[in-house]
C-alpha cells in the first residue's frame, strides 16, 4: 500500500490529504473532503455523475486519481453557488423543473456550467444535448435539462 500526501485547492479552500495511490479523486471529495454533493453513478466513467471541474475544465471524478489533482484547483457542485445565492444555472433548473430524484444533478450542473464558457457550444438545442450527452438521467429530464440551460445561455 502506497500513501501519498497531496495539495488541492477545493472551492476555494486549501485541502491537505494523505491519500492511497489508487484512491479516485471521486473518493477523496466524498469520503476524505466529505463533500457528498459528487455523486458515484457507474464508478467507470458512463454516466456523469461524479462530474466536476478541475483547472476549470470539466473531469470524471471517478477515472482521476487523487494523487493527480495534487497542486490543482477543484470545483464541486457545493462550490457552484456564489456568495450572493445560487448559481444561475442551479436557479434555472428549479425553474425548469429539471430534475426527479435528484441524482445526476450535480454532474449535469457542473457539465452545464464547463458549457456555458464556450459560447459558440449553446446555439441549439442538439449542441446543448450532445455537449451534455456524457451525463445520463435515468428519470428523463432531459427536456427540462436543456430548456435550463438554454434559459441561461441565452
Ligand atoms: Fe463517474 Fe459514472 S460515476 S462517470
Ligand atoms: Fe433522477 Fe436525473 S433526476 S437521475
Amino acid at each position: 500500500q502506497y500513501v501519498v500526501d497531496i495539495l488541492t485547492v477545493v472551492n476555494g479552500v486549501p485541502q491537505q490529504w494523505r491519500v492511497d495511490t489508487r484512491t479516485t479523486l471521486l473518493e477523496a471529495l466524498r469520503d476524505t473532503a466529505g463533500l457528498t454533493g459528487t455523486k458515484r453513478g457507474c464508478d467507470q466513467g458512463a454516466c456523469g455523475a461524479c462530474t466536476v471541474h478541475v483547472d476549470g475544465n470539466r473531469v470524471l471524478s471517478c477515472l482521476m486519481l487523487a494523487a493527480q489533482a495534487d497542486g490543482r484547483t477543484v470545483t464541486t457542485v457545493e462550490g457552484l453557488a456564489g456568495e450572493l445565492g445560487l448559481h444561475p444555472l442551479q436557479e434555472a433548473f428549479l425553474r425548469h423543473d429539471a430534475f426527479q430524484c435528484g441524482f445526476c444533478t450535480p454532474g449535469q450542473l457542473m457539465s452545464a456550467a464547463c458549457l456555458l464558457r464556450e459560447p459558440g457550444r449553446t446555439r441549439s438545442d442538439a449542441d446543448i444535448r450532445e455537449y451534455m450527452s456524457g451525463n445520463l438521467c435515468r428519470c428523463g429530464a432531459y427536456d427540462n435539462i436543456v430548456a435550463a440551460i438554454r434559459d441561461v445561455a441565452a
